[in-house]
């Protein structure tokens, strides 16, 4: 039987990198996808194949998934974990900004699911892993737009999860936690960029050095362990609906299940720092 083949988007950096390694690690010919291609020099070295592709853009979404089923045939797990955050104030986050996240975190996810689908449904198997965050789960103040992209794609995993399953194709979640990336770099730039000066200066210089402070200590967990319980996933006879794992992520799930909303509201300003 020839090997399985995976896809991995966001594979040029952080989780995805570590995930198409643990995929390759097991087996797998996998595909690494990002728009960097410089960036996936790395793993093609180690035999992982690169692919240009961004996920807003359906032609490249198209081309990338014809040509892995030209090469190998078939696609047995597609990881969407192409993704940001674009933190800032609800009220000055500009609205294209926030559709291109939306864009980016959920649009392309389930484009390429729907793409990678009719595959999984010919081959009576498949799994398709969505990451969203334990940001799916819970909420910050000034990540708004970004916790709506992640519960969007809870729900939206959720609903396929339930249609799939007739086809033989799993839909598995994973949540990860403070995870060290180039992730919390990013969304603090964009928080900045939105809201630095005017009405919410003080709460978004709180949030950004919270961001700032998390990805530069030792604190978050390495990439490696989502790319582990990716691995724990896709070899599971049946896996687990959803797999949150990394820094934090358990305790504030079950925090946010337990508390009520304005006590959690209390716990989570404090944790950031926000003004009172
Ligand atoms: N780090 C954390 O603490 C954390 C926590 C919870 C959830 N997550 C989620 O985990 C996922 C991976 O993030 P990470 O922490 O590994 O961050 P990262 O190091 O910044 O990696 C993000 C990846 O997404 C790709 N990407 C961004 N926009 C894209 C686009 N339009 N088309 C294709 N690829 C795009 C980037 O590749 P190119 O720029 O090269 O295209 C990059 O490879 C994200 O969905 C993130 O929201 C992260």
């Amino acid at each position: 039987m020839p090997a399985k083949t995976a896809l991995v988007t966001g594979a040029s950096s952080g989780i995805g990198e570590a995930t198409a390694l643990k995929l390759h690690e097991l087996g797998y010919t996998v595909y690494g996808a990002a728009r960097r291609t410089d960036r996936l020099q790395k793993l093609a070295d180690r035999g992982i194949r690169p692919l240009a592709m961004d996920v807003t853009d359906d032609d490249s979404m198209r081309a990338g998934i014809e040509k892995i089923t030209a090469e190998t045939g078939r696609i047995d797990v597609l990881v969407n974990n192409a993704g940001y955050g674009s933190y800032g104030a609800l009220e000055d986050v500009p609205l294209d900004e926030a559709r291109y996240q939306f864009e980016v975190n959920v649009f392309g996810a389930i484009r390429l699911t729907q793409l990678v689908l009719p595959r999984m449904r010919a081959q009576r198997s498949g799994t398709v892993l969505n990451v969203t965050s334990m940001g799916g789960k819970i909420y910050t103040p000034l990540g708004g737009w970004y916790h709506g992209t992640k519960f969007a794609l809870e729900a939206l995993s959720d609903c396929l999860r339930l249609e799939a399953k007739p086809f033989g194709v799993n839909v598995v979640v994973i949540e990860p936690g403070g995870i060290a990336t180039e992730w919390g770099a990013i969304a603090a730039d964009k928080l900045e960029k939105s809201s630095a000066d005017g009405a919410y200066a003080a709460q978004a210089a709180a949030v950004a050095s919270s961001l700032r402070s998390e990805a530069n200590t030792n604190r978050n967990s390495p990439p490696s362990v989502i790319a582990d319980a990716i691995g724990k996933a896709v070899t599971a006879r049946r896996p687990k609906t959803r797999y949150a794992t990394g820094f934090g992520a358990r305790p504030l799930i079950a925090l946010r299940r337990i508390l009520p909303d304005r006590t959690f509201d209390t716990v989570i300003s404090r944790a950031v720092g926000m003004p009172r």
